[in-house]
């Protein structure tokens, strides 16, 4: 999504409580506003937002705050898979097994903890908890900025009309921001009890496996593998590409794989599943072939972690035509679909499916309709795993860079030697720097050392602004941190 050409550096956009910006004093002096700084309408709303994920909430508040009467049409939770089965949920767990682990390893700490224990339903306890107190935050956040929440499935009739239940509202744009679900591929057996998705997983009941096949060794695979190896259970995780992460740096992958291997974690991968058949023992076997042999793996579940597709299903009334490509609604750069006022962000359009990807995405378009220019730079993308240690990544690969004709350079620093990584007992990690020779601009950065994945973003908010190794380089980095070694990985560079 190139959205780079109408993002304008230097706008400052409105936030709650702050002066009058540039932004409101033109919506006072604008005829298409009235007196309140509300845009006028002959519609119901200015904007109807279908789906309150972090795409469409983000965006229905940003569009409430620059003057236009929104509604959101939601037909489960606020706060989308995201909050409800998505990332928070997934850290919740994370860190509750993360509690159990470090417990356990509290001796060497000279702190004696007596027995060690864990209680699977306390720990999915505790996360419902905090999904829940998020998702009033999110309501209360609605009522505070007057948008309108709309219970019930929405359905678009055409251009400027949306149905949500059984009433049909008029609106001047419609935003769609319906998210995605889980990939069930055409393998058989699939749909057996026992076989489940991260929404079973993390909606359903607290069940704890003994023993659990994961198909899928992308992020939700690895996640969950973390969670369930730190707990004792047994993992094996089956990935149909050469490794884990495919996507990402090599090195990421190379070590994740074997810091999971270490934990117990059994990782096949150039591996192809043909079929779940049920034991007489009641466990599930999952049979694949790597490599020309076949091998089967055991678990009392299998949770499939293929991929995520768009949810479009049911969005559009009979007769209501929009482009599509393989599910994903198509949007130009500035989030248009093909029937006139009527976007797409998030999910369910997006190649890349992240929260915060959906909700910058959320932000330009509410700017869009607006008509003010777009406050978020959407060309530079990081991501993270919430591993152990964890991944923090964003910006070019080598081979990208590469490809795409720069004078690669790239610098890498072990955390090994690092003060606070061997105070905390960190585990094996490294940070690697890809730059371009020609003009010393940093192009990617791919992190796997404790607190990544908040590092990173010194990372991003050096290519979003064109900086070079040596401006990095210049920077005071306090004493004892992880982001020391962000100082030495410049420096490294800048010997280059
Ligand atoms: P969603 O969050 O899916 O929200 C869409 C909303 O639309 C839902 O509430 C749905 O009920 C509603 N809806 C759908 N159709 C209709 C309709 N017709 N009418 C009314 N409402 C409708 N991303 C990260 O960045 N970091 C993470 O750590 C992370 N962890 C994840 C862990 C897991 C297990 C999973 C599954 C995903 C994770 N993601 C993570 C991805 C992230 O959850 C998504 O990228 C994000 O939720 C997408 O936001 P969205 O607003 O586009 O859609
Ligand atoms: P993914 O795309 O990350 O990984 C899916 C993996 O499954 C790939 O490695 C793929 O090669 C493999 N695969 C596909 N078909 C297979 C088969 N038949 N047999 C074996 N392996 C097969 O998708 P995943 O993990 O389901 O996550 C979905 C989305 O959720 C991701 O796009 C990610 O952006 C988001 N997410 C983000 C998180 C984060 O930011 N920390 C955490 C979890 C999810």
């Amino acid at each position: 999504m190139g959205s780079k050409p109408f993002f304008q550096k230097g706008f400052g956009g409105e936030t709650e409580g702050a002066q009058p910006s540039g932004n409101a004093c033109i919506r006072v002096c604008n005829p298409h506003y009235n007196q309140k700084g509300t845009k006028k309408t002959m519609s119901d709303f200015n904007v109807i937002v279908i789906g309150a994920g972090p795409g469409g909430y983000v965006c229905a508040l940003k569009a409430a705050a620059l003057g236009l009467k929104t509604a959101v049409v939601e037909e489960r939770d606020v706060g989308g898979t995201c909050l409800n089965r998505g990332c928070i949920p997934t850290k919740a767990l994370l860190h509750a097994s993360e509690v159990y682990a470090e417990a356990k390893g509290a001796e060497a700490y000279g702190v004696t903890v007596g027995s060690c224990a864990f209680d699977f339903t306390k720990m999915h306890e505790k996360k419902s908890e905090t999904v829940a107190k998020l998702r009033g935050g999110i309501e209360s956040l609605f009522k505070s900025a007057g948008v309108t929440l709309l219970r019930g499935k929405g359905v678009v009739e055409g251009s400027g009309k949306v149905r949500a239940g059984e009433t049909l509202y008029t609106a001047d744009s419609i935003v769609i921001a319906t998210g995605s679900t889980p990939a069930r591929p055409p393998i058989p057996g699939l749909s057996q009890e026992g076989v489940i998705t991260s929404d079973e997983l993390l909606e359903g009941e607290a069940t704890f496996d003994e023993s659990l096949v994961i198909i899928g060794g992308g992020v939700i695979g690895v996640e969950f593998a973390s969670v369930y190896a730190r707990l004792g259970c047994r993992v094996t995780v089956i990935e149909a590409l050469p490794r884990l992460l495919a996507r990402m740096d090599k090195d990421l992958s190379q070590n994740l794989q074997m810091l999971l291997k270490k934990k117990g974690v059994k990782v096949l991968t150039d591996a192809m599943v043909k079929e779940i058949v049920r034991d007489g023992d009641g466990a599930l076997t999952v049979r694949y072939e790597t490599k020309g042999k076949e091998g089967a793996a055991q678990g009392s579940r299998v949770l499939v972690a293929i991929g995520r597709r768009p949810n479009a299903a049911g969005l559009f009334a009979p007769g209501v035509e929009v482009e599509t490509n393989r599910g994903a609604i198509v949007v130009n750069d500035r989030f248009e679909t093909s029937l006139p006022g009527v976007y797409a962000i998030g999910d369910v359009s997006s190649k890349i499916q992240l929260a915060h990807v959906a909700s910058a995405q959320g932000t330009v378009v509410a700017e869009e309709i607006a008509g003010v220019a777009a406050s978020v730079d959407l060309s530079t993308v990081p991501s993270c795993i919430y591993v152990s240690p964890e991944i923090g990544s964003v910006g070019l690969i080598e081979e990208e860079a590469a490809e795409q004709g720069y004078d690669v350079k790239t610098a890498k620093v072990m955390m090994y030697a690092n003060g606070k990584t061997l105070i905390v007992g960190g585990e094996r990690g490294f940070m690697k720097l890809v730059f371009d020779g020609a003009t010393r601009r940093i192009l990617g950065a791919h992190l796997m050392c404790e607190r990544a994945t908040d590092m990173i973003s010194e990372f991003s908010a050096a290519i979003v602004n064109g900086l070079t190794v040596e401006q990095m380089a210049s920077v005071i980095r306090p004493h004892p941190t992880f982001n020391e070694a962000v100082s030495e990985l410049f420096e490294a560079a800048a010997r280059l």
